[in-house]
C-alpha cells in the first residue's frame, strides 16, 4: 500500500491530488482483504480509469484503483451472448473486442473513456444507447462489510447518467464485474442520433455494418470531443437539464434556436452545450480552465498545475450564467472525490 499518492495521472483532467494511502487491488480477493483490514479505520474511496472525476488536492483514507483484467463467455446461443468483464478492463478495448467478436451492441458507446467497473455507475450513454440497454447484471463488494453481492440490471435502477451506484448508494460498492447481454445476430443498428445516419449512409454498403458504425462514432467523437491524452477533460460537464413543457415553450418563444429533445414523460432535455454556448462561455478558459471551443459543454483543462478549486469556480460561475440568462441550474455530471465536500 503506497502513501501520499500521487493521482495526477490517475484522473484525465489532470487535476492535482493526492491520495493518503493507495492500493491497486489485481484481484477481488485482494480488494476484500483490503477492506476488511481498513474499513473500519479509514473512509474507502473507488477510484476507475479517472475519466469521470474532480479530485480535490487531498484525498484522505484510502483510494482503491481496481486492476482486475479478464473477459470471460458465460453462455451463448443462437441468437446472444453473456459476456462478464472485469471491472479494470478497458472499456473501449472490450468494444473494440466484442466487435471483432461478431458481437453486436456496443457500437454506439465506442471511444467513451474508463474502465468497465464505472460504466454502470453513471449508467454511460452516447448516441442513442445506455449501458442500461445491455447490462444483465454486476457483481460488486460492499465496502464496509466487505461481502459480496449480485446485482441484476433492476437493482441497479438506471436512468439518465444514474444509477442505485451514483444516487442512493454512493460510495457504498466497488463494482468488480459486470455482465452484458450482446447480439449474435444482425439486429438493426441505431441510427437515430444526430447525423449518425448521415454519416452512415457515406459509408461503402460493405462496411455499413456493427463495425461500420463503430467508426463514424468514432470519427464523430474525434471531431468534438477532445481525446484526454492531449487535452484534460472528463467528456460532459454538465447533465443535459430536464424541463417542464411550460419552461421550455416559454424558453423556445425567446429563443427559437434553441435545442432541445422530447421525452417520454412528456418534458423536454435540454442541449446543456447550447445553453453554456449562448451564456458565452464556449471556448471561454480562464486561468485555462473553461469549456472546451469545439464542444461547450466538455470543460477542458490547459494548465499544468489546476486544482478542484479551479474546476469548481469555473463551473460555478458557468451554472450562475446559463442561470441567469435562462433560468436553468445546471447539474454537474463528473463525481466530486472525496464525497461531501
Ligand atoms: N450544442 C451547441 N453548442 C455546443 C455543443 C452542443 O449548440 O457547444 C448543441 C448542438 O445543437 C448539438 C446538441 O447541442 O446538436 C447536442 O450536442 P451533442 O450531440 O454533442 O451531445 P450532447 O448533448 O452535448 C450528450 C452526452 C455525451 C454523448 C453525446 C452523444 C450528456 C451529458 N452528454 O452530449 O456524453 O457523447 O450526447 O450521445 O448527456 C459524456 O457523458 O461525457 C458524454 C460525452
Amino acid at each position: 500500500m503506497a502513501q501520499h499518492q500521487d493521482l495526477t495521472h490517475f484522473n484525465t483532467l489532470r487535476l492535482q491530488s493526492r491520495a493518503q494511502y493507495f492500493a491497486a487491488p489485481d484481484t477481488p480477493a485482494e480488494a476484500i482483504a483490503l477492506i476488511k483490514q481498513y474499513a473500519s479505520q479509514m473512509p474507502i474511496t473507488v477510484l476507475g480509469g479517472g475519466s469521470n472525476v474532480v479530485l480535490a488536492a487531498e484525498l484522505p483514507g484510502l483510494v482503491l484503483h481496481p486492476q482486475f483484467k479478464g473477459r470471460r463467455l458465460l453462455r451463448q446461443d443462437d441468437t446472444q451472448v453473456e459476456v462478464a468483464l472485469a471491472a479494470g478492463e478497458v472499456w473501449d478495448q472490450v468494444v473494440a473486442w466484442s466487435l471483432a467478436q461478431g458481437w453486436q451492441g456496443l457500437e454506439n458507446l465506442s471511444l467513451i473513456p474508463g474502465h468497465c467497473g464505472a460504466a454502470p455507475v453513471q449508467n454511460i450513454g452516447a448516441y442513442g444507447v445506455e449501458l442500461a440497454d445491455v447490462l444483465v447484471g454486476l457483481t460488486a463488494i460492499n465496502l464496509t462489510t466487505a461481502e459480496e453481492k449480485q446485482f441484476s440490471a433492476a437493482e441497479c435502477d438506471f436512468a439518465y447518467r444514474d444509477s442505485y451506484f451514483k444516487s442512493q448508494a454512493p460510495g457504498q460498492w466497488l463494482i468488480t464485474e459486470i455482465v452484458l447481454r450482446l447480439n449474435l445476430q444482425h439486429q438493426p443498428l441505431k441510427l437515430g442520433y444526430g447525423d449518425v445516419a448521415e454519416h452512415f449512409a457515406q459509408l461503402p454498403v460493405g462496411k455499413q455494418n456493427a463495425q461500420g458504425l463503430r467508426e463514424v462514432i468514432c470519427a464523430i467523437r474525434s471531431a468534438k470531443l477532445p481525446d484526454p491524452a492531449n487535452l484534460p477533460n472528463a467528456g460532459s460537464f454538465f447533465k443535459n437539464p430536464v424541463v417542464k413543457t411550460s419552461q421550455y415553450q416559454a424558453l423556445k418563444q425567446q429563443y427559437p434556436t434553441l435545442v432541445a429533445y422530447t421525452l417520454a414523460s412528456g418534458e423536454y432535455k435540454l442541449a446543456a452545450g447550447w445553453l453554456i454556448e449562448q451564456a458565452g462561455w464556449k471556448g471561454h478558459q480562464p486561468g485555462g480552465v473553461g469549456m472546451h471551443s469545439q464542444q461547450a459543454l466538455v470543460l477542458v483543462n490547459h494548465s499544468h498545475n489546476a486544482t478542484a478549486e479551479q474546476v469548481n469556480a469555473v463551473a460555478e460561475q458557468v451554472r450562475r450564467d446559463v442561470f441567469t440568462q435562462f433560468g436553468v441550474w445546471l447539474e454537474q455530471e463528473p463525481l466530486a472525490l472525496p464525497r461531501g465536500l
